[in-house]
């Protein structure tokens, strides 16, 4: 989303990445709870270390997507409690749903944790009415396509130059019914 691109740095620097230490678990063993502006500080850490290349938001971005009522965020946690992934989505006027950001902590990657953070992410759309989800990805970034394919995302169209480096994006969309 261009809106929140542009906005996603005003505010300060981005935050320190994260020190190492988070314990990996059984796949089992995590489950999907709401991320509340009490997981602020968790969350923009992790932010940082899911995207280590500046496309991280920082803190009072976080902030204030958690602020607004048309937010949906949920966290992805261990069974100590560690949150190692998340979602956050921007539900808008038309009735429409954009994923703005999703990350998974590197050690806990090829467990499935983000299609699983998806589906949570559909069935709280379907459960609203919501119809459409839509969301942006850099055309390098074929790990994140590849996921977004699995799960039933197909580009609808390329941007030139969308983010503030230069790279186009690839804009793609899935249906929930
Ligand atoms: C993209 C990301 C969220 C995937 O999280 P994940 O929990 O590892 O993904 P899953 O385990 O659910 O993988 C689902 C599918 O995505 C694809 N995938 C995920 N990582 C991949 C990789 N590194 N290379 C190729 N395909 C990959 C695979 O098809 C995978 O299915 P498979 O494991 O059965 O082959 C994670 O790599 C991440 O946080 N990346 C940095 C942040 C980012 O790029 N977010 C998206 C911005 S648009």
């Amino acid at each position: 989303m261009q809106f929140i691109d542009s906005i996603k740095n005003l505010f300060g620097p981005p935050a320190r990445v994260a020190e190492p230490g988070v314990k990996v678990a059984p796949p089992g063993e995590y489950v999907i709870r709401p991320l509340t502006k009490r997981h602020l500080r968790e969350v923009t850490l992790l932010n940082a270390e899911c995207f280590p290349n500046g496309d991280s938001y920082t803190r009072h971005t976080l902030d204030f997507l958690l602020s607004q009522p048309t937010t949906l965020s949920y966290r992805i946690v261990t069974e100590d409690n560690d949150t190692v992934g998340f979602a956050f989505v921007m539900v808008n006027e038309t009735g429409t749903a954009h994923l703005t950001t999703i990350g998974i902590s590197p050690k806990h990657r090829r467990r499935g944790l983000a299609k699983r953070l998806l589906v949570h992410v559909e069935n709280a759309l379907r459960a609203r009415s919501i119809n459409t989800l839509v969301l942006e990805v850099r055309v390098k970034n074929t790990a994140a396509q590849e996921l977004y394919r699995q799960k039933g995302f197909y580009v609808v169209q390329r941007l030139n130059k969308y983010y503030t480096d230069g790279e186009d994006c690839f804009l793609m969309m899935k249906a929930i019914y």
